[in-house]
């Protein structure tokens, strides 16, 4: 009577057992309840006993866990389950020593083997074995990165992780980290942000679990970026000259500005990185259209730039020169003149160098003798007799079209103006000597400009003289020592003969 109970008992798990079994295995799994009662009346002579499989182990990759056991004697099959939730689950029936399965819940990590053997239509089943493995531990997130910053927007990506459902992601607020989305994908764009602001991120990776909770692992790194500012606007010239311009556009919220200048390449430059709304661009020419755009610039805790959009473009002409003649003498923005556009009259005669000349090549030399080199001058002053002797001897010589590329006709030689000297040797022999680099490198520091520069022959009319300066006080001396041009292109002139 006892075991009638015992068989009676089991049938019953069986029956539970089943309810919970996947519509998969429902075939594979007979039914106990098919058995007659003259069955029953068999069992309860033969004592049946099934033993539990030998031994049983699994292994775990991602949501799947492979089970392997060992024979049971005898067994015609075994039963496999897994503790889902808080009960057994039925999972499948086989008769091999081994099964996959697949997609079971995170924290499910216990699982279970069963023999059973089958006598006259009566199914008996040994005790369970069971075996604990849980899933692979979650993963830190790694390689959160900005993938794209924009004024309202921050586009996060991140390395996708195994073993995730996916992923959850966290501003900082001045209270700490909040979750501000969930995603499957290994990116999310947040947006609804403000521009021009610093903000912080961290992303985990999340496992659902069989009950709908969530569990969680390590934060990834912090991830500092930050917004783009807006867009600048307003740009517009406040104050200009022949050789400078001052932009000033709209203040918004930002680091810095970067100040753009369309150059001769025909692209964009940038020429500065302004923190407040002004700049002003030295060293241009006269009467010369000049291109500007402006951008805002969001630096990021790494000093990272965050770019706003660039601004208007903004064209400005620099002013023309001033050219005001005076008693035959031309001065361009009151700097005498005297090449072969502008003459000086015969009678034009200091007699010498201008005593501030001569002074400033004092200082020259001595700072030249102190660096080791030996200057003098070996033509000064000339008068408009003496240069038209030396002209008609070149022209005698050389022809007069030779002549004209390096001897200036009468009246139109700087040497004239008492401004302009020859230094060591008036000849091409100078040019690499070191005295002539010396000259090159340090004259404007005295107030001098190597007058006929290299290179520069069809704008000063003359070829390259590295003996010949002209004296033009320090300040423009080094304003056009950093221009990089020639004194007929910064003041925005020419030097061509009209006869
Ligand atoms: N050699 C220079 C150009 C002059 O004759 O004045
Ligand atoms: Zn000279």
């Amino acid at each position: 009577m006892e075991k009638k109970m015992i068989r009676k008992a089991l049938r019953c798990f069986i029956a539970a057992a089943l309810i919970s079994v996947t519509a998969a295995c429902m075939t594979a799994v007979c039914c106990a309840e098919d058995s007659s009662s003259s069955a029953d009346a068999a069992a309860a002579t033969q004592n049946v006993t099934v033993n539990k499989v030998s031994r049983l182990s699994v292994s775990r990759s991602g949501k799947a866990a492979t089970l392997n056991w060992g024979q049971s004697a005898g067994a015609d099959g075994y039963l496999v389950f897994a503790f889902v939730g808080s009960k057994w689950q039925l999972k499948t029936e086989t008769t091999d020593f081994s099964f996959t399965l697949s997609d079971i819940p995170w924290d499910t990590s216990l699982f279970g083997v069963k023999a059973f053997k089958e006598e006259n239509g009566i199914r008996y089943l040994s005790d369970m074995r069971t075996v604990s493995r849980s899933a692979p531990a979650l993963g830190k997130v790694s390689g959160l990165y900005a993938a794209e910053t924009k004024e309202r927007s921050i586009k996060l990506s991140w390395n996708k992780l195994s073993n995730c459902d996916g992923y959850a992601v966290y501003l900082k607020y001045t209270e700490g980290y909040k979750e501000i989305a969930k995603t499957t994908a290994n990116t999310y764009n947040v947006t609804g942000l403000e521009p021009s602001w610093r903000r912080h991120f961290v992303v985990r990776a999340y496992r659902k679990t069989s009950n709908g909770g969530y569990l969680y692992g390590a934060y990834s790194d912090q991830l500092r970026t930050a917004t783009c500012p807006d867009t600048v606007s307003g740009l517009r010239s406040s104050k200009k000259s022949g050789t400078s311009i001052t932009l000033v556009w709209n203040k918004l919220a930002c680091t810095n500005y970067i100040v753009y200048q369309m150059m001769s390449d025909g692209k964009w430059h940038r020429i500065a990185k302004p923190v407040t709304n002004s700049y002003t661009v030295t060293g241009l020419n006269y009467n010369t259209n000049y291109k500007f755009v402006i951008r805002a610039c969001k630096l990021d805790d790494y000093k990272k730039e965050h770019l706003g959009w660039l601004s208007n473009i903004l064209t400005v002409k620099t002013d023309r020169n001033t050219i005001v003649v005076k008693n035959g003498i031309t001065y361009v923005n009151g700097i005498l003149i005297a090449n072969k556009t502008y003459p000086l009259p015969a009678s034009y005669n200091p007699g010498k160098l201008t005593d501030e000349t001569y002074k400033a090549f004092i200082q020259m030399r001595n700072a030249a003798a102190n660096d080791g080199y030996n200057l003098w001058i070996c033509s000064g002053f000339r008068s408009y007799e003496t240069q038209r002797y030396l002209y008609n001897n070149y022209c005698a010589r050389d022809g007069k079209a030779a002549a004209d590329t390096y001897s200036a006709r009468p009246g139109h030689s700087e040497h004239q103006t008492g401004l302009a000297f020859d230094i060591n040797y008036a000849s091409s022999w100078f040019d690499n000597t070191a005295e002539a680099r010396w000259i090159a490198n340090n004259c404007w520091k005295y107030g001098f400009i190597v007058r006929y520069p290299k290179n520069k022959q069809n704008i000063t009319g003359y070829k390259y003289e590295s003996w010949h300066v002209r004296y033009l006080g320090k300040e423009l001396a080094k304003k056009v020592y950093d221009s990089g041009l020639c004194l007929e292109e910064y003041l925005g002139i020419t030097s061509k003969y009209s006869y």
